[in-house]
């Protein structure tokens, strides 16, 4: 038990620590805090536990999907692991829980072999530049990975190909003859009724593509390997019925019952190693390559230990995951395909799966295929990492599309970072006209109320969200505290009040001044996920000490030792904590307001023409022929 605190605190890796002793070299995610792109890595080996007695409990877990290499990140790629960094920060950093959090890249398959064969390359050459990418993005981000996997990884090799050994153990695998319609783009086969003519509007080429993805889709004749998942449907079904809050948000898990019910047949799992060469091959037969989507979905196994689990110890690896993250557009593999792969082997299910909305380029996903994307690397170049991080968990969503917008990101900055918290932190430990130390630990309070005693109940209001694995609405509630925070005190004015000759006006001052650094200490903690450097710096600038930052110091008044500054609280506006962002804010504010009166004026006409019509219809003759 010691030994995992101690990897916790350190942010050891701790996919394997109980599994081998073998030297590994493993990415110090605590480097990743450093503006430093690239982490230090060092090598460490790892103790194997003696008795069963001091078995270390389940780690939370979670993963984000791993990603395609075939072209350079973007946005919605930052915005799932940033999504899975906050929920695994959350545990980690404000429940003291041990936590470790999956990325990687997704290597394998049609789609990379043939991204690296038009740019002439061996594949592998060309997954290894682009993975160092991906990387770069999650490191540049601050996600707090504990591994970096790639499908390309020995150990992940050998897990794929054990795995297929067990299926075929199983009585689950079969060759036959296969024809469908393949996407290479989505990497799936889809059935007829889910294909349809489509035309390029630039080219006017006339293709076959899927229905729910709009991507191309090529007829395949061949022979391959099934996986016999009908014979899993009743058990599928079963355990929907049974965890009917598995997929979050549960409107995505009706879409999955009826796929199952409706549409599920055997999978084809293998293609001939003529076509598809870049892949694990098939064991015991060359001549075949492993389905990309299988090898991919074993990747969360692999890394907490599959297969070398010892009896009675699997958990001890992180599986089962406590949440996989995911965008809505691959959810059919993580609660079908997933489950019946591991319903197949009865290993456990995945507790939760996260599925989120798109962000979108003028109401169109971004898309590496596409190439209508934003590079997060340009952005947090520009603004940092932590504002970056703010707008996606502050704008995206996990129900409905997000619309990416740099002209909303500086208003929101604005608002919520610059004028709200920094505003606050400024106001409160820069002024000499109170002594912020003397006034905490009095911690005068009685008179002024909060508005509807939002502060006190955020703490339990931002747990009960991210236990509904909603990060968006717990960013939304913090933020609202410290908007309310800011106008109380721009209502109160305790600069005005300590000038005052009154005793009453000086105590009304310090009290405003405990309450406004009540809201920016419990806040600051609840940040510390979301904003991992800006949060800390506040903290630092309230001089909370760092033992002091976790979910339990969240209770108004019951911190009375903080107030000298552990960081310097800054003079001028450039030296705040959030300090103005580039000059286009102005222009951009004025590009949004105009957006959203010409919308405003759309919708009215939209209602007008509506109500028209509805009249017109009204005063319309039935269609009966009352006119004859
Ligand atoms: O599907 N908005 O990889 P992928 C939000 N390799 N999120 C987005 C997004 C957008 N516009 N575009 C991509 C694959 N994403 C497989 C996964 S997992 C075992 C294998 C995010 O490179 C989102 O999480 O196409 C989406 O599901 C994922 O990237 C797809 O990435
Ligand atoms: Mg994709």
């Amino acid at each position: 038990m010691e030994f995992l605190k101690a990897a916790s605190l350190r942010r050891l890796p701790t996919s394997k620590w109980s599994l081998t002793t073998r030297r590994q070299t493993w990415t110090c995610t605590s480097c990743l805090s450093s503006s430093s792109s690239s982490p230090r890595r060092f090598t460490t080996s790892l103790p194997r536990l003696s008795s069963t007695t001091d078995l270390p409990t389940k780690p939370y877990y979670v993963t984000t999907p791993i990603f395609y290499v075939n072209a350079a990140p973007h946005i919605g790629h930052m915005y799932s692991m940033t999504l899975a960094d906050v929920l695994k920060r959350y545990q980690s950093v404000l429940h003291s829980r041990p936590a470790i959090l999956l990325t990687g890249t997704d290597e394998h398959g049609m789609k990379i072999q043939q991204a690296a064969s038009n740019k002439d390359m061996h594949p592998k050459q060309f997954c290894d530049e682009t993975a160092e990418q991906f990387k770069e993005l999650a490191s540049t981000a601050q996600i707090s990975y504990n591994r970096f996997i790639r499908t390309t990884d020995t150990d992940h090799i050998q897990a794929v190909e054990h795995f297929w050994f067990l299926l075929q153990e199983k009585g689950l695998i079969y060759e036959s003859k296969h024809e469908g319609w393949y996407s290479v783009s989505d990497e799936a086969f889809y059935p007829e009724s889910q294909i349809e003519k489509k035309m390029d509007a630039f080219t006017g080429e006339v293709f076959m593509a899927s229905v729910e993805s709009g991507s191309k889709v090529e007829w395949v004749e061949e022979r391959n390997y099934h996986f016999r998942m009908t014979a899993l449907r009743e058990r599928l079904l079963g355990f929907y019925r049974e965890n009917p809050e598995w997929v979050v948000p549960a409107k995505r898990m009706g879409d999955v019952v009826d796929w199952v019910r409706n549409h599920l047949t055997d999978l084809s799992i293998s293609r001939p190693a003529s076509r598809l060469s870049w892949g694990v091959r098939v064991p015991g037969d060359a001549s075949q390559t492993i389905y990309v989507w299988v090898d991919a979905l074993i990747n969360y196994i692999t890394a907490a230990g599959f297969p070398n689990w010892q009896p009675g110890r699997r958990e001890v690896g992180g599986w089962p995951a406590d949440v996989h993250v995911i965008g809505k557009d691959i959810v059919r593999f993580h609660c079908v395909y997933w489950p019946a792969l591991l319903l197949a082997l009865d290993l456990p299910m995945p507790k939760k799966v996260l599925t989120h909305a798109h962000w979108t380029m003028n109401r169109t996903k971004m898309s590496k295929s596409l190439g209508n994307v934003v590079n997060p690397m340009y952005v947090m170049n520009v603004h940092g990492a932590d504002v970056l991080r703010f707008y996606l968990m502050f704008e995206g969503g996990i129900g409905n599309d997000a619309d990416y917008n740099n002209d909303n990101l500086l208003v929101k900055h604005k608002k919520y970072l610059q004028g709200g918290v920094g505003n606050l932190v400024s106001r409160i430990t820069r002024s000499k006209l109170w002594d912020l130390k003397e006034i905490i630990s009095r911690s005068p309070r009685g008179r002024i109320e909060f508005p509807e005693d939002n502060l006190a109940t955020l703490p339990a209001i931002v747990d009960k969200h991210m236990e509904n694995l909603d990060p968006v609405s717990a960013l939304r509630a913090i933020m609202e505290v410290t908007t309310q925070a800011n106008a109380l005190l721009s209502e109160i004015e305790p600069w005005r009040l300590k000038k005052s000759t009154t005793q009453e006006d000086h105590d009304l001052a310090d009290e405003m001044v405990c309450l406004a650094a009540e809201s920016l200490r419990v806040c600051g903690i609840l940040l510390q996920p979301f904003l991992p450097t800006k949060a800390d710096q506040l903290l630092d600038m309230l001089g909370v000490l760092p033992e002091n930052r976790t979910f339990k110091n969240t209770e108004l008044f019951s911190d009375t030792s903080y107030g000298v500054p552990i960081a310097n609280p800054g003079k001028g506006r450039e030296d705040s904590l959030f300090p103005a962002l580039y000059q286009g804010l102005q222009a951009a504010e004025e590009k949004l307001r105009t957006v959203k009166k010409e919308r405003k004026e759309a919708k009215k006409r939209q209602r007008k023409a509506q109500r028209g019509k509805e009249v017109d219809e009204w005063w319309k003759p039935e269609a009966s022929g009352e006119q004859s």
